[in-house]
């Protein structure tokens, strides 16, 4: 993601025009790095972002979790947002017996077409315990108030700072809304899944 003369000055003399304008395509894009010292849950890599992020609303989007649909997912939390101001996050349907591997939600009422106000958020319930089949999924848009709820967080599920238990608490004193995904999700953290993306990528891509 750096300019890279000798390479452009490569394909400018060799006329690649197409493979250039690739490499110059990325030159100006920022990327800042937070480190997060030790695996103390997702909740704390989120908190460890608070001095970066300071007094806005953000997006957080978990790299594991690939999403397809006409509109990007993120476009459509941020969509909500506009209409809302509220915090907002991704859930989608999954089958009862998996809602163990995910955060679920405990709907309250669909305020509009696919948008659910909540009552609870719960870190990967048993089957037999879960208040829904809504799973959360790897897109989020916070207000900064999330840094907060996250700092009053006592380790949940696992023993780790949950996000989900963070994003409980502050339901109760701003709302947070859970948008149904209609897409499709590809969940490459598992090897079958990262198998069958890539293959299914590879097959939508253009130049196959
Ligand atoms: C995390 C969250 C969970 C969410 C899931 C989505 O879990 O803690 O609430 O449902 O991502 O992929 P992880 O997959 O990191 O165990």
């Amino acid at each position: 993601f750096d300019s890279n003369p000798e390479l452009e000055n490569n394909l400018k003399e060799k006329g690649k025009d197409e493979l250039l304008k690739l490499v110059e395509e990325t030159t100006d894009i920022n990327l800042y790095f937070i480190r997060q010292s030790h695996p103390r849950g997702l909740g704390d890599a989120v908190l460890t972002a608070k001095s970066f992020i300071g007094d806005e609303p953000f997006v957080v989007m978990l790299g594991d979790d690939l999403m397809a649909d006409e509109t990007p997912l993120t476009k459509q939390l941020i969509d909500r947002y506009n209409t809302t101001g509220e915090s907002t996050l991704a859930v989608m349907k999954v089958p009862h017996e998996q809602v163990s591997e995910y955060g679920v939600i405990a709907p309250e009422k669909e305020v509009e077409d696919g948008l659910h106000q909540v009552n609870s958020f719960v870190e990967k319930p048993k089957p037999e315990d879960a208040p829904s089949d809504l799973a959360i999924i790897g897109r989020y848009l916070l207000t900064p108030e999330i840094f907060e709820a996250l700092e009053n967080t006592a380790p949940g599920k696992g023993n780790e700072i949950q996000l989900t238990d963070a994003i409980d608490s502050l339901n109760k004193r701003q709302h947070v809304y859970a948008h149904e995904f209609k897409g499709k999700r590809y969940d490459i953290g598992s090897k079958i899944g990262f198998l069958t993306t890539n293959i299914e990528y590879g097959l939508n891509h253009p130049q196959t």
